[in-house]
């Protein structure tokens, strides 16, 4: 069985009613309460991504395991009702709730505000609740924007990753250079509060000077939040797999180690802090409070992890 090949992603599903175990509600009242809404579909796949994602074509090689795109939201919503029946009388009103992928933004805005007015239904949200939701930056318009401003979203993270085209192009990105910059401005004029800028460094063929081009472009657009990550070769990816037949250079650690701290000069030195091992944010109100949740050990509920089951695992959340 161990070698049988599976759609689904490796860890244990939870039992079909949900259940916890008694050492997991143990004290819940004392911790803040979360949510991370998974949202597993993507238009392409990036060669470096190894995310529980799927494009359409490796959604038909499921057999239907998965919930389509078309009836996803519903089924999400099932799981939050779920999630309340488990919790019976938790009287916790929900701290954050981080919508993420996958491209969320690849169902209706509608869909997103469904699903996080179900959150809200079912147990209540904090009066300064954070609500993110992860974009990629193709996917948005200022329509699309407003509509979840609307319904309560006040914080957006969007997919930058260079601001380089020979990078966007090794990392099979499907967004052009300056996009990222103009969903930020797109983002605030509907009244987001809070934006992040998501990039990748140590990229193959990235040099010093794109990676401070990228980091300039970022300060230009003026989100309050940057996650910046070492890319990470996955194995079983295509950019694995292009490493191996020698088409692209493995990446480099002490190419990395720069990069790392070329960021946070030229972050500090633009008034961003330092507050997680990827994260920096201009103030204490722009860290991503539903990643310091995770890191603090708080308590998070994930529906759509995957198939139609809350599976318990690691979420996501910058
Ligand atoms: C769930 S993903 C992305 C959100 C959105 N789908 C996008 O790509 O714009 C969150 C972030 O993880 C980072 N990431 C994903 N795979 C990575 C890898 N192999 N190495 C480094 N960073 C990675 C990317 O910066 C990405 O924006
Ligand atoms: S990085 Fe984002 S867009 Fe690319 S495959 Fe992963 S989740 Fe999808």
């Amino acid at each position: 069985m161990e070698d049988m090949p599976s759609a689904l992603p490796d860890g244990e599903p939870v039992p079909d009613d949900g259940a916890l175990p008694a050492s997991a509600l143990a004290g819940a009242a004392d911790r803040p309460l979360g949510f991370y809404l998974h949202v597993p579909y993507c238009a392409t796949r990036c060669g470096y991504c190894d995310f529980n994602t799927y494009t359409a074509t490796e959604l038909r090689g499921t057999g239907g395991v998965l919930a389509s795109r078309d009836n996803y939201a519903e089924t999400l919503v099932d799981e939050v009702r779920l999630a309340r029946k488990v919790l019976g009388d938790d009287p916790r009103p929900v701290r954050t709730v981080f919508v993420g992928g996958g491209t969320p933004t690849l169902l209706d805005a509608g869909d997103l505000v469904r699903m996080l007015a179900a959150v809200r239904d079912e147990f209540g949200l904090a009066e300064d609740a954070e609500v993110t939701t992860e974009a990629n930056p193709e996917s948005v318009d200022p329509a699309y924007l407003a509509a979840l401003r609307e319904g309560g979203f006040n914080r957006i993270s969007f997919g930058m990753q260079s601001a380089r085209q020979h990078v966007l192009k090794v990392l099979d990105r499907t967004h052009t250079p300056g996009r990222p910059e103009a969903c930020v401005a797109e983002a605030r004029a509907a009244g987001f509060e809070h934006v992040n800028l998501d990039l990748i460094y140590g990229t193959p063929g990235e040099s010093d000077d794109d990676w401070r081009a990228s980091l300039d472009a970022v300060l230009g657009a003026g989100p309050d939040h940057v996650s910046a990550y070492a890319l990470i070769v996955e194995e079983g990816t295509q950019l694995a797999r292009r490493i191996r037949r020698g088409e692209v250079p493995m990446t480099d650690d002490d190419v990395h180690a720069d990069r790392y701290l070329i960021a946070d000069e030229v972050l500090s030195g633009a008034g961003f802090e330092w507050y997680e091992v990827s994260n920096w944010a201009t103030s204490e109100a722009g860290r991503c409070l539903h990643n310091e949740l995770y890191w603090r050990g708080a308590d998070w509920w994930g529906p759509g992890r995957a198939r139609t089951v809350t599976w318990v695992g690691c979420g996501g959340g910058t």
